[in-house]
């Protein structure tokens, strides 16, 4: 018979993880606090962008919704037919870098009172490195009153996928992965063995934890590497994406893109998440620096919009701006750390009109447009945030005649920089 499992935390990560494991054939119990998530979970609707081999996920909810496979639930009790439960319940982190530990240790307290003897117990969740043996084995062995690799296993994970591409990242990424005990792993091993053919690493639970917070830590670092060299290409009049494009073309070299700053859950966290492990909040200047340099990056953005307004003769503050694209990175319709936003919100700051348009958040942020054509008319600026997969079947040459006719262009990667027209220098500064 195939297994039951729970998964803890029916998010971005919970739900597509869930639905994969429906899509293996084993019956998947989703349990969230957030009620109105589970009320539309049921009736088959999520926010949740993935596709998986032409589908939505949406469709595939609906599809184990009714083979009843996956049943959305706020509560524990629904979980008794399970044998492991999957935790992927985060650690939110404030604009001023304050940890919100508290849902995840709610989850530990709920869980330690549903789990039974010999159930597994796996978080999947990005931690604090060390808070495995610290904060939550400690509380699930208080709330179950078992003892944790004896009674039942316990087990470390951290997920390494990408929103978009999750559905295929669950089922081909290796995993590292540690154990309270050795039998631990390996009953973890043999759960996370039914979804993925990537490889299995197992080591300790410590190095586990502060795998994935130094992996979203070098991200952090290369990304800002790549901001100063934008930078070093504005002040040299080169183009930045084609001295990185020249320059990876040695073997030995692998630089990434900068774009209008970093966004999500994941890499932004990842130097709060590491320095929270550590005594001496200075004892890493480096990962400190690259927070900062790519943090400001939408202020240097707008600042720049600013003064190109000025040079024209126009200020910040009597200008609309159009926002093109608001998730936290291309093709996304999470907005959380999104830089899009940062810079929508310090706009609006310095005193400026914007309306901003994103197809694929749909959310309907405060300033959000539900048209382009409402987006674009009468703007004097335009900042593309985020590039959505709509943008790429829009003719711009005619959506863009809409602005201004001295519109000024923030477009990183040009996109749109070949439709719109350099503005006549003598009616410029005329
Ligand atoms: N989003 C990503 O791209 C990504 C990638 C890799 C790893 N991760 C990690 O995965 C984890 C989850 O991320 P996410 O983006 O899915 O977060 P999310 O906020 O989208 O989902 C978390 C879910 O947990 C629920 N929840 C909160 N407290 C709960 C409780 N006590 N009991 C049950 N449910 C509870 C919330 O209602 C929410 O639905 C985080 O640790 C994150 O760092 C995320």
């Amino acid at each position: 018979m195939k297994k039951t499992i729970s998964v803890v935390g029916l998010g971005f990560i919970g739900l597509p993880l869930s639905l994969s494991f429906c899509e293996k054939g084993l019956q998947v119990i989703g349990i969230d606090v957030d009620h109105r998530k589970i009320e539309q979970l049921l009736q088959g609707q999520t926010s949740v962008h993935e596709d998986y081999q032409g589908e939505t996920l949406s469709s595939i909810l609906q599809r184990h919704l009714q083979s009843g496979r996956f049943t959305p639930t706020s509560s524990w009790q629904d979980t008794r037919a399970s044998q492991a439960f999957i935790v992927t319940v985060g650690i939110p982190v404030s604009l001023d870098g304050e940890l919100n530990t508290a849902p995840l240790f709610h989850a530990m307290e709920d869980l330690g009172q549903a789990i039974k003897p010999g159930d597994l117990v796996l978080i999947r969740s990005t931690l604090v490195p060390g808070m495995m043996e610290k904060e939550l084995i400690p509380r699930l062995k208080a709330k179950s009153g078992m003892e944790p690799g004896v009674d039942f296993h316990v087990a470390y994970a951290a997920e390494r996928v990408a929103e978009g591409r999750a559905m295929y990242e669950f089922q081909t990424l290796d995993i590292v992965l540690g154990g309270y005990t050795e039998s631990c792993a390996q009953a973890a091993k043999e759960l996370l063995g039914e979804l993925t053919s990537g490889q299995l690493h197992i080591t300790t639970l410590s190095v586990a934890e502060a795998v994935k917070v130094v992996e979203n830590a070098q991200r952090d670092v290369n990304i800002a590497l790549a901001q100063q060299l934008a930078r070093y290409s504005e002040a040299r009049n080169m183009n930045v994406y084609e001295l990185i494009r020249m320059a990876n073309t040695h073997p030995r070299v692998h630089l990434l893109e900068p774009g209008i700053g970093v966004g999500g859950y994941c890499i932004p966290n990842a130097y709060h998440y590491l320095n929270a492990s550590l005594d001496d909040e200075n004892a890493m200047p480096l990962f400190r620096l690259a927070r900062q340099i790519n943090a400001y990056v939408p202020n240097y953005l707008m600042d720049r919009m600013a003064g190109e307004l000025t040079d024209i003769g126009k200020s910040i503050a009597n200008s609309h701006v159009a926002v093109l694209g608001l998730g936290m990175k291309d093709g996304s319709n999470d907005t959380r750390n999104s830089p899009a936003v940062d810079c929508t919100e310090l706009l609006i700051s310095y005193g400026a009109k914007v309306k901003a348009y994103d197809p694929t958040v749909t959310e309907m942020l405060p300033y959000q447009v539900e048209s382009l054509e409402e987006c674009l008319t009468g703007a004097d600026a335009i900042l593309v945030g985020t590039w959505q997969p709509e943008f790429s079947n829009v003719d711009w040459a005619k959506a863009l005649r809409q602005c201004k006719p001295d519109v000024v262009l923030v477009d990183l990667k040009d996109r749109l920089t070949p439709y719109v027209a350099p503005y006549p220098s003598e009616v410029k500064n005329g």
